[in-house]
């Protein structure tokens, strides 16, 4: 018997316990200890089995880790079937999260039970595959095959109640999940009930599959797991019999399994949960955060309080005058509005959070208590100073003192105050309350529990929080900067921006980069090339001048109704905005360009190659720790596809060899631009590839 699975008699009842923290994935180990737990029941004299978790979950699904591994026995579709064909009453028992595979076992249980907490569901199309043992064929058996589909290319998990409603369940009860799975068992044995077996039961009701694959390949967005799920119940409904539709799920599980794109979802899934784990910070303590500040109530600011305020935090807003203060507070209502309507907070809640929790203030010596103030003013390193220096006058000691500056270097805002240490970068993403991502930057005085503190509040505010260093820019937005500069010159050199955000919506972003920057608005691009070029720019970089000119005359994109698109109310996106063909040409007239073709095969590989490379180089500096930080941060704060995996995994899926090779390419037209990254030569010439750098810091 294996120590995952735990084996005792009560009465006729054979119990099978899963003892495999944190979750009870169903790895081999596992897997082997149910058949084993399943043949001696059998071989012992016991009338039913009962199957539940120990700790906090019934099986949480396969065992992801094993994915790309050759599967060793008993495999899991394998091990469903024989229990499913145990002669002996199988019930199972599910608390906290019966997930993909673990959902399956159940499904070849002969009954189920479930405390009303617990949640189940078939989520594998979220890690690039599909259900594998039997959920394809099984659950729309029992659920029908509208609300099966639903739940498989969704991946989205029901509550127990709405499980039993739609007849996946048999019983909800409250109580222990082995308490209520004896009794279960028990009053099974008791009414003589028959054994149940799913594969028995008759075909699903066939639908129009056709029409609603269309539908899903659409909404997946070039993500294929979805669509293909829906042709594996598609032969749950039209298959000879069941094993026939088994065969079938194998079949394209197995595509699934050996695709790209099940690799770029499963490095997804650990990368998220790795992100926020650093060596430096075990054992560390933050510090206390009761009662946070927030200078500048616009966009960002508002955001932030409204994030914070959702979390459970006090907030002091802190603004220039009355009036901006109740803009400010009007922008926090709007954002809790939408909380309401969302059904996310309770209008009890709602005033308690605008009526309580926050308050408005024009004087700093309202922010002396505050534990942490977040300054989101103006990006303009004089006002950022003038600010810091009036909170190192008023805040407590020990008081953390953070910008959410989006560029400016943080070194020298912390060198204005008299407590460099306790000042840190804490880059939000707009909206704030709704945005995923926190880069924390670290400057270099910045104190350790202080970090500590910008990842515990990452946590309270459930954001991916990122650990960057001080450059322009950070981890993603000087990687943006990049691979922004790649598509305007190839604009300059013959592309158009709409062939552009094409190519890019092509390879899996809901917007490409041009009708992204219409959304942002124009005038921050704007605003970033009038400071580089004041700064002085290198005289080899090429410069564009063609948005310019738009922003001069008064196109700043979505909110003044023209950018690259042309934007009419009451419809959602745009048209192409005929004046700006006139605009490039008239830039590239005067740069002495002629224009040339583009594919949207070469668009694509060059801005990936720049977005890559700028990626290796942000890591070889120590801006990202690992290239998993920069995965993250592109996947959650700048929309890159989450079945990719990242720009970084990209590139290893692709080859680095062929990545580089392609850079020195077109380092031959501009070698100022196209300067391969020290650490992708590096990694090219060792045969190494960026995971085994995320591999080499656990
Ligand atoms: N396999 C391996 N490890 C897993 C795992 C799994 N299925 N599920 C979770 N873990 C690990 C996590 O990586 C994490 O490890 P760490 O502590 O080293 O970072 C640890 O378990 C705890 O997980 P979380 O931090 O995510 O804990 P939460 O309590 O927040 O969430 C959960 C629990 C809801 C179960 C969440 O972990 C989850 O969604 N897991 C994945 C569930 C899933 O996708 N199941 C389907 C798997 S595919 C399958 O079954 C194929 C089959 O059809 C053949
Ligand atoms: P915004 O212009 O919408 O808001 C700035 C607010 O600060 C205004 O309400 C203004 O009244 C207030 N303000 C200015 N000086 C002040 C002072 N001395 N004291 C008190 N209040 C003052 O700007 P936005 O977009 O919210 O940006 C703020 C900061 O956040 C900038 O540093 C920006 O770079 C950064 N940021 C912006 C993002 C965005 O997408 N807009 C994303 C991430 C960061």
């Amino acid at each position: 018997m294996s120590d995952a699975i735990r084996y005792e008699r009560v009465g006729d009842i054979a119990v099978l316990t899963a003892q495999n923290p944190p979750v009870n994935a169903l790895g081999v180990d596992v897997r082997k200890g149910l058949l084993s737990g399943i043949e001696r029941a059998e071989a012992d004299g016991a009338k039913a089995v009962l199957i539940y978790g120990d700790g906090r979950t019934y099986f949480a699904g396969a065992d992801i880790r094993e994915f790309g591994k050759p599967m060793l026995d008993p495999g899991l579709p394998d091990l469903g079937s024989r229990i499913e064909a145990s002669p002996l009453i199988v019930v199972s028992a599910m608390h906290g999260t019966a997930l993909g595979g673990g959902l399956e076992i159940a499904l070849c249980s002969h009954y189920r039970i479930a405390v009303p907490s617990a949640k189940m569901g078939l989520p594998e199309v979220n890690l690039g595959i599909l259900p594998g043992a039997g959920g394809t064929q099984r659950l729309p058996r029992v659920a029908g095959t509208e609300a099966a589909l639903d739940m498989i290319t969704s991946g989205r998990p029901i509550k127990a109640p709405e499980a039993l409603d739609k007849g996946i369940i048999d019983r909800v009860t409250e109580g222990e999940p082995r308490e209520i799975g004896l009794a279960y068992a028990q009053e099974l044995l008791d009414a003589g009930a028959a054994r149940r077996a799913v594969c028995d039961m008759p075909a699903p009701e066939m639908i129009d599959f056709d029409t609603r694959y269309d539908a899903v390949l659409k909404k997946g967005r070039g993500q294929i797991s979805p669509a293909t799920a829906l042709r594996s119940v598609q032969a749950a409904c039209e298959a000879d019999n069941f094993e026939a539709g088994l065969k079938r799920e194998r079949e394209l599980f197995m595509e699934l399994m050996n695709s790209d794109q099940r690799q770029g979802m499963v490095h997804a899934f650990f990368s998220e949960r790795a992100v926020s784990k650093l060596p430096e910070l075990k054992g560390v303590t933050p510090r206390t955060l009761a009662q946070i500040g927030v200078i500048g109530g616009g966009t960002m600011g508002a955001g932030i309080a409204t994030a914070a305020l959702l979390s459970g935090l006090k907030v002091t807003m802190l603004e220039m005058t009355d009036e901006a203060a109740a803009a400010a507070k009007g922008r926090i209502e709007g954002n809790l509005q939408g909380a309401l309507k969302r059904g996310k907070i309770s209008q009890d809640q709602f005033d308690i959070l605008t009526q309580q929790s926050l308050v408005l203030a024009t004087d700093y010596a309202a922010l002396a208590e505050a534990d942490l103030v977040i300054e989101a003013v103006f990006e303009d390193m004089s006002v950022k100073k003038t600010v810091f220096t009036q909170l190192d006058a008023v805040c407590k000691p020990g008081a953390i003192l953070a910008s959410n500056t989006s560029y400016l270097d943080v070194n020298e805002i912390a060198a204005c105050t008299s407590r460099p240490e306790d000042v840190i970068g804490l880059h939000f993403f707009s909206p704030a309350h709704i945005m995923k991502l926190l880069e924390v930057v670290v400057a270099d005085k910045t104190a350790i529990d202080v970090v500590a503190t910008g990842f515990a509040l990452g946590k309270m505010l459930n954001k991916i929080t990122v650990r960057a260093g001080v450059c322009d820019g950070f981890i993603g937005n000087r990687i943006l900067a990049t691979y922004r500069s790649c598509a305007d010159q190839m604009i300059l050199d013959g592309a158009s921006p709409y062939q552009i955000d094409a190519a890019m919506t092509k390879f899996g972003f809901a917007m490409g980069p041009y009708a992204v920057s219409d959304l942002a608005g124009l005038d921050i691009g704007w605003a970033s090339r009038k400071r580089k070029r004041a700064a002085g720019m290198d005289p080899r970089a090429r410069d564009s001048v063609y948005a310019d000119k738009l922003c001069e005359a008064g196109h700043f994109g979505q909110k003044t109704g023209k950018g690259y698109y042309v934007y009419e109310a009451g419809k959602r996106g745009g048209t192409p905005n005929p004046e700006v063909a006139a605009l490039i040409e008239a830039n590239r007239a005067e740069l002495g360009i002629t224009p040339r073709e583009f594919t949207d095969e070469e668009i694509t590989r060059r801005y990936m190659c720049a977005m890559v490379n700028e990626a290796a180089k942000v890591v070889g500096e120590g801006i990202a720790r690992r290239p998993l930080d920069v995965d993250m941060t592109l996947l959650f704060g700048y929309g890159f596809p989450r079945y990719h995996g990242g720009p970084l995994k990209w590139a290893d899926i692709q080859g680095l060899d062929g990545i580089l090779a392609d850079i020195k390419t077109y380092a031959q037209e501009d070698d100022y631009f196209w300067q391969p990254a020290p650490l992708l030569e590096q990694l090219v010439a060792e045969g190494r590839s960026f995971d085994d750098l995320n591999k080499g810091s656990n």
